[in-house]
């Protein structure tokens, strides 16, 4: 260990928050490591510290490049998995920076495409918990891309807010449903340091086709997910490496006239099913 390593080290001995000292502890460790074993130029350097400033300088009040270029780099991925538990419920995965704008409260079967135009689709599903039990009053907290793949924050003057976002609450066996219209795959935000980094490093930009929950139940811990649409061509590279095989769903073609009267959708329609199944807590 170099004698600066060492005096960084020390310098930390009298922090009195014992696990703010095992956190700086162990990052100024894999920081000097890094360095060293990288032989890190002052070129290269000054180069990191320009382009933290500049995802510092890119976050606004709508647009978060640090959680960006964690997901990228997939941190937001890895400290998701070490803190979900793993006891049988629904698998997490990563928040993502478009939950910014609270979803407007839904009866449930409302459609949440206010435009209109994609492909009409029926989500239908359950809160359990894990012993199967059903949940009722349980809350669902929806939102997702159109079918041309942005959200609506990112296109004010195409979408009205809210659109592609709802609140649900389930009814008495724990059920809930939803129109929608089928989401695209779409590429992160990369006119910002992020996307540079992705150019220099030859990669896409895409995440699959998905819906996001966060789904709440009294007694029970809330789970953040996604349902994938299966078939997405970018299942296997998403570029923030969120996909979970247990997320990825059917959106069924179904040709069902009685069906979708009922639902409220034309013929044909596309249906995905999910349990969200929450862990006591
Ligand atoms: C999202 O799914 O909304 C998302 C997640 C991570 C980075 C960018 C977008
Ligand atoms: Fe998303």
């Amino acid at each position: 260990m170099t004698p600066v390593t060492e005096e960084a080290l020390h310098s930390l001995d009298a922090t009195a928050d014992p696990r703010l000292r095992e956190l700086l502890t162990a990052l100024v460790r894999h920081l000097h490591a890094f360095a060293d074993e990288t032989r890190l130029t002052r070129r290269e350097w000054e180069a990191a510290i320009r382009f933290l400033t500049a995802t510092g300088q890119t976050c606004t009040d709508t647009r978060q490049e640090f959680i960006l270029l964690s997901d990228v780099l997939g941190l937001s991925m890895l400290v998701e998995t070490i803190n979900s538990d793993g006891h049988g419920g629904t698998e997490s995965t990563v928040l993502g920076p478009f939950h910014m704008t609270e979803s407007p409260e839904r009866a449930l079967g409302a459609d949440i495409d206010l435009v209109g135009g994609g492909e009409p689709c029926v989500v239908t599903g359950r809160v359990l918990s894990t012993d199967g039990t059903p949940l009722p009053g349980a809350v669902i907290d929806v939102w997702q891309a159109d079918d041309q793949g942005y959200y609506d924050v990112q296109r004010p003057d195409v979408q009205p807010p809210g659109n592609g976002r709802g609140l649900f609450t389930t009814d008495a066996e724990g059920a809930f449903r939803f129109r929608t219209c089928v989401p695209s795959s779409y590429p992160i935000p990369t006119d910002g340091p992020v996307g540079d980094l992705l150019r220099a490093t030859g990669r896409h930009p895409y995440r699959p086709a998905h819906i996001h929950f966060i789904a709440s139940a009294a007694g029970h811990a809330s789970v953040t997910t996604h349902i994938f649409v299966a078939g997405d061509p970018y299942l296997e590279s998403d570029a923030v490496f969120a996909v979970k095989q247990s997320l990825v769903r059917d959106f069924t073609p179904t040709d069902d006239a009685s069906l979708a009267e009922e639902f409220g959708v034309p013929n044909p329609f596309r249906h995905a099913r999910i349990d969200l199944v929450l862990e006591p807590s």
